[in-house]
């Protein structure tokens, strides 16, 4: 079984899944794209790391693309991605794990003022705030999938008001948690919420929901945690939310422009705390096992797992 692997990794990083990846299927052939290239049709699967457009072009022998990565925007944006090849997404409960981490960081430092705390430090200001409980923070947790799921179930289980958006309702909410599907209920949940996370996927229908108009639905001095896509965030609304202290804070792990640019005002704004992309990294140890049995479905004709609905665009 001839695979490629390719994308947007460091050497390092090409490195350990090489590893890993031979370690779960010994005896699968893993080529880079170049060679690739040289037997075309010979290649039946692609294993991908966000690679540069047009790098699957070609590639006629391809019947499976797998991505290392759980949002798949970035590759579904390729306009030259082979049709009618499934995409499968990265799904790894490791991965949803170190999520829920920082989903609670985020929220706990938000509960307990620590962010303000930390900023008081550095100006050498000893003043104590008013100590907030869980239940007093109610938490909406935009998308309940894998991330949103995990997410939502951690920060119940440490005692906040956690309500869950999602696109369809469910007749079994993950977790038991409170569900919320739909426009109408989003404009429900929002004036509830102190503490907004998203999980969203990137998609046509979620670009740019983090705006004016979504921050002004939510409580005065509310905060909002991004931990799925920079491009469902307005920047310059929530700059100017955060000026007017209609939101208090901003955690923001992901970027219209990544890295963030030099000189962009998130860097030192007081009321921004950001991560560089690190919410939830995929972690070779486990994703190559979560790869492998894909692989080894596809080589038994079972079906696959974690395939994206094209359309949808997640
Ligand atoms: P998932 O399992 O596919 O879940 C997506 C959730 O979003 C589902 O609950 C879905 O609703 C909901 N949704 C999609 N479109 C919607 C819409 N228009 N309105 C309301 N809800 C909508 O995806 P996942 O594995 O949880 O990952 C979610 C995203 O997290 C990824 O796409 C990626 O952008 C981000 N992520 C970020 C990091 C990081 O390190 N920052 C790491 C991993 C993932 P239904 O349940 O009704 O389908
Ligand atoms: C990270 O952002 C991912 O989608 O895996």
């Amino acid at each position: 079984m001839k695979l490629l692997l390719c994308g947007e990794l460091d050497a390092g990083e090409m490195q350990a899944w090489r590893q890993a990846l031979a370690e779960a299927m010994p005896e699968a052939t893993w080529l880079d794209l170049a060679a690739a290239r040289a037997a075309p049709g010979e290649v039946v699967a692609a294993v991908v790391a966000n690679p540069p457009p047009g790098s699957l072009q070609g590639l006629g022998g391809l019947r499976l693309i797998q991505s290392l990565w759980a949002g798949v925007d970035r590759l579904l944006a390729d306009p030259t991605l082979p049709a009618g090849v499934p995409v499968a997404r990265m799904v790894d409960p490791a991965m949803a794990s170190a999520m829920a981490e920082t989903a609670l960081w985020a929220t706990l430092s938000l509960q307990r003022g620590f962010f303000d705390y930390a900023r008081q430090q550095r100006a050498g200001i000893w003043r104590q705030h008013a100590q907030r409980r869980a239940d007093d923070v109610r938490v909406a947790v935009l998308g309940a999938g894998q991330m949103g799921a995990a997410v939502a179930a951690r920060l119940r289980a440490q005692g906040y008001a956690v309500g869950a958006w999602a696109r369809e309702a469910r007749p079994t909410s993950p977790a038991g948690l409170p569900l919320h599907a739909g426009e109408a209920a989003l404009q429900g949940l929002l004036p509830l919420s102190d503490i907004v996370i998203n999980l969203l996927p990137l998609t046509a229908a979620t670009r740019g929901l983090l705006d004016a108009r979504f921050f002004s639905a939510l409580p005065a001095g509310a905060a909002i945690v991004n931990l799925g896509r920079g491009a469902h965030l307005i920047e310059a609304d929530l700059l100017a939310a955060l000026g007017s202290g209609r939101l208090s804070h901003a955690v923001l792990d992901v970027f219209q422009v990544e890295p963030l640019p030099a000189g962009h005002p998130f860097w030192v704004h007081p009321g921004v705390t950001l991560l560089p992309h690190a919410a939830a990294l995929t972690d070779p140890r486990s994703a190559a096992e979560v790869v492998a049995a894909n692989l080894r479905a596809l080589r038994d004709g079972l079906p696959l797992a974690h395939l994206v609905d094209r359309e949808r665009g997640y």
